[in-house]
C-alpha cells in the first residue's frame, strides 16, 4: 500500500518464521472467525460492505444537521467518542476556529467526562449559537454520557420545543436493546444501528464515527475508501512480507516477550495527538488484560522531548516506541535570513520548518536507539482522509492479530466493568444496596 510504509529496520529483530507463521494464523483466524470473541468480528469486513447509499444516508443526515445548526454536540465516550474526535483533530485546521465568516459548523464534545465544570461551560459557550446534537452509546446505558445527554436534550427542548429538539437530535445506539433507543423510538429521533458485531473501540468506520465526521465536513467516502484498501492489502492471502499489519503485530509481540512492557505511539505532528489517543485505547482495552499486554503510551514531539524525552532516553529500558512519521506537510513555511542573526539560526536560513522537523525526528530515532530503545516507523504519506482511513483499519487489523498472538481475547472488555460497580454502590443506585454498605464501609 503506497500510503503508508512500515519500516522495522531500527526495531533490533529479525522475525523468526515461527512468529511470521503466527501473525498469519492469527490473521486467517479473524478472517474464518474462528479465534475468540469471534461475535465482535464485524469490522474485519466492515470498510468493504460499506455501500454508497449508507454513506449518501450518512451524508444527506449530516446535512440536515449542518444546515440547522453552527455547533453539533456528539455526546459519547471511549470508543464512541475517540474515533471521531481523532479524524477530526488530525483533519482539521488547528486554528480554525478562529476563522471569520466559518461555513464549516463547530464539532464540540461531551459525556466523554462527568466534569461538572465541562458540562456546565459547554452549555453555557453554546447559548448565541444554533445547537444540534448526536448521542453515540452502543449499550445505550453508559453513564457519562446518559448524564451529559440528559441536559443537552432539556437544553434543546427548552429553547426549540420538543418537536424542533426530535429534528436536532440524532440517536446512534443498538438496533433493538439499551435505554437510548427507548428513548430515540419515544421521542421519535433520527436513529443509526452500530452494528451488533462491532465493538465500541472497533466502531469508528460505522456510523459512530462517520456521521459527526460528516456533519464536520470530512470526506468519508474517502476515508472509507483508505480503509477498503487497507482491508485489501492485509487480507488473509497476503503474505507475510506484505502485510503491514502482520508485521507490526508480530514484531510488538517479539519486543514484549524481551521485556519491552510499554510502547510508546510518537508523532511529529500535533493533530495526530489524538490519533495517540485512539490507539490506546484501541490497544489498552483488546490486550490488557489476565495480567499481560503491552502498555500503550504516547508523547507528541518535539513538544515532549522538553518533558518525557529524559525518561525515554534514559530511564528504565522497557519501552519500544513507534513514530507515525508524515511524509509532506500540506503547508509550506520557509525559515528567513535575518541580517542579525541574534538568534544564531541563520544556518537554516532557506530551509522549510518540516526539513528541522525530519531532522529532529531522524536525529531523535538515532538517540533513542542508541538509548535502548528499539524503533518502529509508520510512514504515512500525507494527513489526509484516505491515508487516515488506511491507518485506522491498519491498526484496527493489527490490533486483532496481536491480541491473538498474545493469547488473549481481544474484542472484549471485562475489566471496565469494577468501576461502574463501585460508582453505582456509592451512588445508591438501587440494586447495590448491600454493595453500597461494603464499600462505604472500605472508604
Ligand atoms: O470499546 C468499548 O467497547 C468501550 O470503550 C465503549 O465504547 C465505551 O464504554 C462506551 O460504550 P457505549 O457506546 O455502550 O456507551
Amino acid at each position: 500500500m503506497k500510503a503508508i510504509k512500515l519500516d522495522i529496520s531500527k526495531s533490533g529483530l529479525q522475525v523468526p518464521a515461527e512468529m511470521q507463521q503466527k501473525a498469519l494464523e492469527a490473521n486467517r483466524l479473524l478472517h474464518t472467525k474462528m479465534g475468540a470473541g469471534n461475535d465482535f468480528l464485524g469490522w474485519v469486513n466492515l470498510p468493504s460492505s460499506i455501500t454508497a447509499e449508507e454513506i449518501a444516508t450518512i451524508k444527506a443526515q449530516a446535512d440536515k444537521l449542518r444546515a440547522k445548526a453552527e455547533v453539533i454536540i456528539c455526546i459519547g465516550i471511549g470508543g464512541s467518542y475517540l474515533g471521531a474526535k481523532a479524524v477530526l483533530e488530525a483533519m482539521s485546521n488547528s486554528f480554525g476556529l478562529l476563522k471569520k465568516n466559518r461555513t464549516e459548523p463547530i464539532i464540540l464534545f461531551a459525556g466523554q467526562n462527568i466534569s461538572e465544570e465541562y458540562t456546565s461551560e459547554l452549555l453555557e459557550a453554546v447559548k448565541e449559537y444554533s445547537v444540534a446534537a448526536i448521542v453515540i452509546s452502543k449499550s445505550g446505558t453508559t453513564t457519562e454520557p446518559a448524564i451529559a445527554f440528559r441536559l443537552i436534550k432539556a437544553e434543546l427542548e427548552q429553547r426549540y420545543g420538543k418537536a424542533e429538539a426530535a429534528e436536532r437530535i440524532v440517536a446512534i445506539t443498538d438496533k433493538a436493546r439499551g435505554a437510548l433507543k427507548t428513548l430515540a423510538t419515544n421521542e421519535g429521533y433520527p436513529t443509526f444501528v452500530i452494528p451488533d458485531d462491532v465493538g465500541g473501540r472497533f466502531s469508528v468506520l460505522t456510523p459512530v464515527g462517520l456521521l459527526p465526521l460528516a456533519a464536520a465536513g470530512v470526506d468519508i467516502a474517502a476515508l472509507v475508501k483508505g480503509a477498503q484498501d487497507m482491508e485489501q492489502a492485509t487480507g488473509a492471502d497476503v503474505p507475510y512480507e506484505e502485510n503491514l499489519a502482520a508485521i507490526y503485530a508480530s514484531v510488538r509481540n517479539l519486543l514484549y516477550q524481551d521485556g519491552k512492557k510499554i510502547e510508546i505511539l510518537a508523532s511529529y505532528e500535533p493533530k495526530l495527538q489524538y490519533i495517540a489517543e485512539w490507539w490506546k485505547q484501541l490497544y489498552g482495552e483488546s490486550e490488557g488484560k489476565q495480567g499481560k499486554g503491552i502498555f500503550p503510551a504516547s508523547v507528541t514531539l518535539t513538544a515532549d522531548l522538553h518533558s518525557m524525552g529524559q525518561y525515554i532516553q534514559e530511564g528504565e529500558r522497557q519501552l519500544f516506541e513507534t513514530v507515525i512519521s508524515v511524509n509532506e506537510p500540506a503547508r509550506k513555511v520557509v525559515i528567513e535570513a535575518d541580517e542579525q542573526n541574534l538568534d544564531g539560526l541563520n544556518f537554516m536560513a532557506g530551509k522549510r520548518i518540516s526539513e528541522v522537523n525530519r531532522m529532529a525526528e531522524l536525529g531523535v530515532q538515532l538517540a533513542h536507539v542508541d538509548g535502548g530503545v528499539p524503533n518502529l516507523r509508520i510512514e504515512i504519506e500525507k494527513i489526509d482522509a484516505y491515508t487516515i482511513g488506511a491507518l485506522i483499519y491498519f491498526f484496527e487489523k493489527a490490533c486483532g492479530i496481536s491480541g491473538y498472538i498474545l493469547g488473549v481475547n481481544p474484542f472484549d472488555q471485562p475489566g471496565v466493568e469494577a468501576y461502574k460497580k463501585n460508582m453505582f454502590a456509592l451512588l445508591d443506585k438501587p440494586g447495590y444496596e448491600e454493595a453500597s454498605k461494603a464499600i462505604k464501609a472500605r472508604l
